[in-house]
């Protein structure tokens, strides 16, 4: 298995059931549907879908079954980086190579393509077709759980709250990644799983896969701020020193945020036990994950 390859299929599978479920352009308010498209397909690396197909194909199932799935969390994190990126939050102008949604449609329609696109996550979910052992209301809890107050949204206001501040502890950053990164990765795998018809035990093993590997991603995305160009990212570089963000580089450094990635990304690893050798996917993604550099 190339886990590159597998990517590719994954993303283009996705990108055309968005297509097909985000109305077009021309339909009113054109605006809205222009701005929510033009984030929408301005190539993210579609890590959360991939992690939803991964998730399915571990538990034996098919791609269909997994892409509603697929597109509502790839929704839900495009309209949380068009917020994201707002002079408000953390005022950037460039988001997947190219102007960020506010500088090109204005901070209203920007708004309002983020606010239009977390809706359609749940609309999503009309395509998707109940398991034996889950139903609407379990996708439901899933996404609705993530992506609120209590996690997502949370650590988008910690890590508002943070900025700046020089009191807060590793424990506090921590409460910040598992919020505003890890929760909707995690969500990404179980919701994979319960396409799926995951077994209980399966479940457990992609919750914690989830869990594990979403921190991970937000740590590496801290270095990466550090490391890597504009250019490559597609982002801004540097920006979380200027703007006084916790991050895992400014309170352990470089080397041992390395370290700690990689002690996650192998407790991931060990959690993937529970699929006998049906997990190669999901393996080569943490790893992917992992040694991206960008
Ligand atoms: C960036 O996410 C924001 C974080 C939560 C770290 P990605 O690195 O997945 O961004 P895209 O989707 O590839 O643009
Ligand atoms: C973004 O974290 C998290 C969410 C959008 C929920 P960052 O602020 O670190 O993401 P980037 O670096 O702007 O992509
Ligand atoms: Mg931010
Ligand atoms: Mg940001
Ligand atoms: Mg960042």
């Amino acid at each position: 298995m190339d886990i590159k390859d597998f990517l590719d299929k994954s993303a283009v599978s996705v990108e055309k059931a968005l297509n097909k479920w985000v109305p077009s352009a021309r339909t009113k308010p054109t605006t809205l549907h222009t701005a929510m498209r033009y984030s929408l397909f301005a190539g993210g690396k579609r890590v959360r879908p991939a992690l939803v197909m991964a998730s399915s194909l571990a538990c034996g199932g098919d791609e269909s079954a997994a892409l509603p799935f697929a597109c509502a969390v790839e929704c839900i994190h495009t309209y949380s980086l068009i917020h994201d990126d707002l002079p408000c939050m953390d005022d950037d102008d460039f988001r997947r190579g190219k102007p960020t949604s506010h500088k090109v449609y204005g901070e209203g329609i920007a708004v309002l393509a983020g606010d239009a696109l977390l809706t359609i996550a749940f609309e999503m979910l009309q395509h998707a077709g109940p398991t034996k052992r889950y139903t609407h209301r379990d996708f439901l809890a899933e996404l609705t759980s993530a992506a609120g107050s209590r996690q997502l949204i949370a650590g988008q206001v910690a890590d508002l709250e943070g900025e700046g501040r020089d009191d807060l502890k590793l424990s506090d950053l921590k409460f910040i990644h598992e919020r505003k990164t890890s929760a909707l990765l995690q969500c990404s795998a179980r919701l994979g799983g319960m396409a799926a018809n995951a077994t209980p035990r399966q479940l457990e093993a992609l919750t914690e896969f989830g869990y594990k590997v979403g921190l991970a991603f937000q740590v590496i995305d801290d270095i990466l701020d550090v490391t890597q160009t504009s250019e490559n990212l597609g982002k801004t570089a540097g920006k979380d020193v200027n703007a006084g963000k916790l991050t895992y580089p400014s309170l352990m450094g470089l080397e041992r945020s390395r370290k700690y990635a990689e002690k996650l990304t192998n407790e991931a690893f060990a959690s993937l036990l529970a699929f006998r050798g049906r997990a190669t996917h999901l393996k080569g993604l943490a790893e992917f994950l992992l040694a991206r550099d960008r």
